[in-house]
């Protein structure tokens, strides 16, 4: 399906974010023929270089970004003929004119893409105001937005004044992730799961999203932010929602964000006393992941000497609902783990009264698990106990094994790729609404409070491991064990 006419307008084109995932998504979008022939992508930042010369960057930069197989030069130059960069200081209102000239006056959809620090949205979107028709425009904020409660409020007070909440598209990537996407498949195109989905048969449930890269070269912008507001208070917490989310009325996108919310809302708060015990944060020394020997993260460029960032969280939340009172909810997350996944561990409960021997050494529970894997690759596992064939009453554990990845050999679009359709299309459900992101600000803010406080220093793990070991013992004080580790 083709997009309808727009002029999409990215801020910030210079930088690492438009370089590396927006430029390289549009062109995937442009190779598959999902925009509109006579689309136009406008790039602006305050560089001093012309339209030829950040062409020039953009055909050197694609091959690297691109999807893997997608590139070719023919593909590259008729995208670029889309392209037009303007240079422009966002903090001066006199340079929106210019801006405002190159804006086809045909009704078509404009999109403003913001790649820039968040401290430049009020200025931007007020000097936008002030030269330009924006009834029907839409505005894509990218991550972070804010550092905690009361900036992010600040941030999109400053939006509100311009755009109504119907026009702010706020970019979780992770909602894009055809992956992240068919959690919502399986839960509702289903009906066998739903009559299980709920504190009478689940044990408890884990969130994992594991990365093996570092800070790369984000060390100053990491330093600041550390993996509770980079990955829990948006991503993490977002997938929560999908698994824990009451099934919406239809696939409106009020109607599923009203839900997200409605689980956001029954976090249970953390106390002081809960921080302590529920949450553990951790930071990589070096180590080696995949063989190849990696520096530790206060060893990396920009990262300030003794910092307390913590590239590594992992959590006990629960959800004060009557689905899910009293069933634990593990969250976690780091940087330089083991190996880069994202998935998603339902465990049910053991069966009442066993009648048939378990295997030695194997808990009833470790065979009674779905196991959703949204990355690298993703599937759906269902780890369950069969006979063993032969004499007598032997059980084993089988795998019920779903490659979705097999199943459906198409082309799966990017997440960026998906998303700016969306934004471009008109379509907010996988955009995240101003109460969904201020709710889960609302939420870890007493961790953020807690990271402030120096005896909650974080605890060392070498690179290349599952995190510290007091990540282990958050599970096991509660009778469980990570997947990986049963
Ligand atoms: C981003 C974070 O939002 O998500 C990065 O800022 C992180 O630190 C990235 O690496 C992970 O995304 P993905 O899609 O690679 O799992």
């Amino acid at each position: 399906m083709s997009t309808p006419r727009f002029t999409f307008v990215l801020f910030g084109a210079t930088g690492d974010l438009a370089m590396r995932k927006i430029l390289p998504a549009l062109y995937s979008a442009h190779l598959g023929n999902s925009l509109q022939s006579d689309g136009s992508i406008l790039c602006v930042s305050n560089q001093d270089i012309g339209p030829t010369a950040f062409k020039e960057t953009v055909s050197e930069q694609l091959p690297a970004w691109a999807a893997p197989g997608r590139h070719t030069s023919e593909g590259a130059a008729s995208f670029l003929n889309r392209i037009d960069y303007v240079k422009l200081d966002a903090t001066r209102e006199n340079q929106y004119a210019e801006l405002a000239s190159r804006l086809p006056q045909d009704g078509r959809v404009k999109v403003f893409y913001l790649a820039t620090a968040p401290s430049l949205f009020e200025p931007i979107c007020r000097n936008l105001a002030a030269h330009v028709e924006l009834a029907d425009a839409r505005v894509v904020l990218e991550k972070p937005l804010g550092n905690d409660l009361l900036s992010s409020r600040t941030i999109n007070d400053a939006v509100a004044c311009v755009f109504s909440e119907n026009q702010i598209y706020r970019i979780d990537h992770y909602l894009g992730k055809e992956s992240v996407q068919n959690l919502l498949a399986l839960r509702f195109g289903n009906s066998l799961f739903e009559p299980l989905w709920r504190r009478e048969a689940i044990s408890h449930i884990q969130l994992t999203i594991a990365e093996e890269l570092g800070v790369e070269r984000r060390g100053e912008f990491y330093d600041a932010t550390g993996a509770l507001r980079d990955m829990v208070q948006n991503h993490l917490l977002q997938l929560l929602c999908m698994v824990a989310m009451e099934p919406p009325t239809s696939l409106n996108a009020d109607a599923v964000r009203d839900e997200k919310l409605r689980v956001l809302r029954a976090l249970k708060p953390l106390t002081a006393n809960d921080l302590e015990r529920n949450v553990v944060r951790g930071q990589y020394t070096a180590g080696a992941v995949r063989g190849k020997a990696v520096p530790g993260y206060q060893e990396e460029a920009c990262i300030a000497s003794g910092s307390h960032t913590e590239t590594f969280i992992a959590l006990h939340a629960e959800i004060n609902n009557w689905r899910w009172a009293g069933v634990p909810f593990f969250l976690r997350t780091g940087k330089r783990l083991q190996q880069r996944m994202a998935e998603i561990v339902i465990t049910f409960k053991p069966v009442p009264y066993p009648i048939l021997p378990l295997p030695a050494g194997l808990a009833g529970e470790v065979s009674n698990r779905l196991v959703i894997r949204l990355q690298p690759e993703e599937s759906i596992k269902l780890h369950c106990l069969a006979k063993q064939p032969g004499d007598g009453m032997k059980l084993q554990p089988v795998v019920l094994d779903l490659a979705l990845d097999k199943a459906f050999g198409e082309r799966r679009e990017d997440a960026y790729e998906r998303l700016l359709l969306d934004a471009i299309r008109g379509n907010l459900a996988l955009f995240v609404r101003r109460d969904e992101q201020e709710a889960a600000w609302h939420w870890v803010e007493p961790i953020l409070e807690m990271c402030r406080s120096t005896p909650f220093a974080p605890k060392f793990y070498t690179a290349g491991t599952w995190g510290p070991a007091a990540s282990s013992a958050l599970l096991s004080r509660a009778g469980f064990a990570w997947h990986e580790e049963r």
